[in-house]
């Protein structure tokens, strides 16, 4: 497991605000660590023309239009006062970390809800999450004998790209759904307005979450001799269940053999692990007010998680969520699908990460097993071709979303072990790294896609399909896969003749 002595120290520094530098809108940063100046992410970008609101003078998709501006402007006043949710030194240690994966030494395991929602905010449903990641990382862990980074699509994921504007119900029309920070889902009219008192229910939620996250992440529920109890309940009696007990029994006997041994294994390495936030940078407005300059390097953090992604419909080279981005100094994701052309993302590179900083850009290419075959390698060439370091990551989720003959959003699991099939074929025929994948799932036992080892059929479907948007895998799935890619990493690492030892990797 990724876990290290520092996870400790950066989760408990949450605690450690400076009030007077936050109320100067800075951020107290108690990791003494700072960029050395070369190094500095996006230094002359800063110096030109960039600031938190800079994206203003640029065109804006996916934004709502609040109808009430001065109820806007004072929830957004208020969001800046608030502390920040996370803080710069834990997103630089993650941009690391992913820095590490860009070149073959880590892997990412990024998942969560499409879409978290107001109404399923339960402690129950963030552990069992938090739990089935700890328990896929261990699979992964275990096969690709490498760290496996933890990032949740969690604490903050609220704000929905549509891509239609309206929805229309029995000859009703009313603007979409755009997630919980800015309408209700319910299909009337009042429900759809634009609701700026959404952004501040989503901070207090994203902040509870992501204390509950810290305390499992370091309270001892994530320790390794607990491997045995993160099965969910209904994994128990299931193939993947018996799978992970079998793996856990291994894990478990090598961890009696340590301590045989002599090796102490009470280590904060083995009872805490490291966990990251991370949603798609979409709702411009709540995210500029979460925006802090950071006083240990003098660079602009974006607080409202460690990581944020623009998605596939606002990556405009020169459009308003770019411009954003290019000023945070946070690790960022961009969304691709087959429609990206390989010189746009080199420019798109060039513009997020002028200094080519290593763990800066994650690029999470979304595109179906095909077009992976067919699109993804000429992006990679050009990316490489241009000198680009990118940690490249696989969300096998957003290409392969159909319509259920009765209407529901699914997706096959086929179709998505599929993809991140092809995605690991490509990397080895390019010799380049497969970096991590990217997944919407949940603990909770839900029928959402079809297929899987205890097949879900379209027929099920109806039966506990819960999602705000999109379909998510269940445990069940989300484990059958983590089995899949832990073969695909273990059959890397042969190839290329590492162990975990001569790597040195654990740590
Ligand atoms: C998402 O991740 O939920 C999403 C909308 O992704 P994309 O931008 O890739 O469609
Ligand atoms: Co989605």
């Amino acid at each position: 497991m990724t876990t290290t002595g520092a996870g400790a120290s950066t989760f408990s520094s949450s605690l450690l605000l400076n009030p007077q530098s936050q109320h100067q809108r800075k951020l107290f940063n108690p990791t003494p660590n700072p960029i050395p100046p070369k190094q500095k992410p996006n230094a002359t970008v800063r110096a030109t023309t960039w600031t938190p609101n800079s994206w203003k003078s640029k065109p804006a998709l996916q934004i709502p239009d609040y109808p009430d501006k001065n109820h806007l402007e004072s929830v957004l006043k208020t969001l800046e006062s608030y502390p920040p949710i996370v803080f710069a030194g834990e997103a630089r240690k993650l941009e690391e970390r992913l820095g590490e994966a860009a070149c073959g030494g880590a892997f990412l395991l990024q998942g969560g809800d499409c879409a978290e929602s107001f109404k399923e905010f339960k402690t129950n449903n963030i552990r069992d999450t938090f739990r089935l990641l700890l328990q896929m990382s261990v699979v992964l862990m275990f096969g690709g004998q490498m760290p496996i980074i933890k990032v949740g699509r969690m604490a903050g994921q609220f704000a929905k790209p549509r891509s239609d504007s309206f929805e229309e119900k029995d000859g009703v029309k009313l603007p979409s759904y755009r997630g919980d920070n800015i309408n209700g889902d319910l299909f009337d009219e009042k429900s759809r307005i634009p609701d700026p008192n959404r952004m501040i229910q989503a901070y207090t939620q994203s902040v509870s979450t992501l204390n509950i996250l810290r305390a499992f992440a370091t309270g001892g529920y994530a320790a390794m001799q607990r491997v045995n109890e993160w099965n969910l309940d209904f994994t128990e009696h299931s193939e993947q269940g018996d799978r992970y007990r079998e793996l856990a029994h291994r894990i478990d006997e090598a961890m009696g053999f340590m301590a045989a041994a002599g090796l102490t294994t009470d280590h904060p390495i083995m009872t805490t692990t490291q966990f990251w936030t991370s949603h798609e940078c979409l709702l411009l407005p709540y995210e500029q007010a979460l925006t802090r300059e950071d006083s240990t390097s003098g660079l602009y953090y974006d607080c409202s998680a460690h990581m944020i992604w623009v998605g596939e419909r606002t990556r405009q080279l020169d459009g308003a969520h770019v411009e954003f981005l290019r000023g945070v100094a946070n690790p960022l994701g961009i969304k691709v699908s087959d429609k990206m052309d390989p010189k746009l993302l080199v420019k798109l590179n060039e513009i997020l990460n002028p200094h080519n900083k290593p763990g800066r850009i994650t690029v999470i290419s979304r595109m179906g097993a095909d077009n992976t075959r067919v699109k993804l390698p000429h992006l990679i060439r050009a990316v490489r071709g241009a000198g680009q370091i990118v940690t490249w990551v696989s969300d096998p989720m957003h290409g392969n979303t159909i319509k259920a003959p009765m209407g529901l959003k699914t997706r096959s699991f086929d179709a998505i072990r599929a993809e991140v099939t092809a995605f690991f074929d490509v990397h080895d025929q390019e010799g380049s790294y497969p970096g991590g994948v990217h997944l919407e799932m949940t603990g909770q036992n839900v029928t959402e896609c079809i297929g899987g080892a205890r097949t879900i059929t379209y027929n099920d479907l109806s039966s506990r399909y819960h999602t705000h948007c999109d379909p998510r895998l269940n445990a069940s799935q989300s484990l059958e896969l983590a089995f899949i890619i832990a073969e695909r990493l273990r059959r890397g690492r042969l190839r290329r003749g590492i162990s975990a030892t001569t790597a040195g990797f654990i740590r």
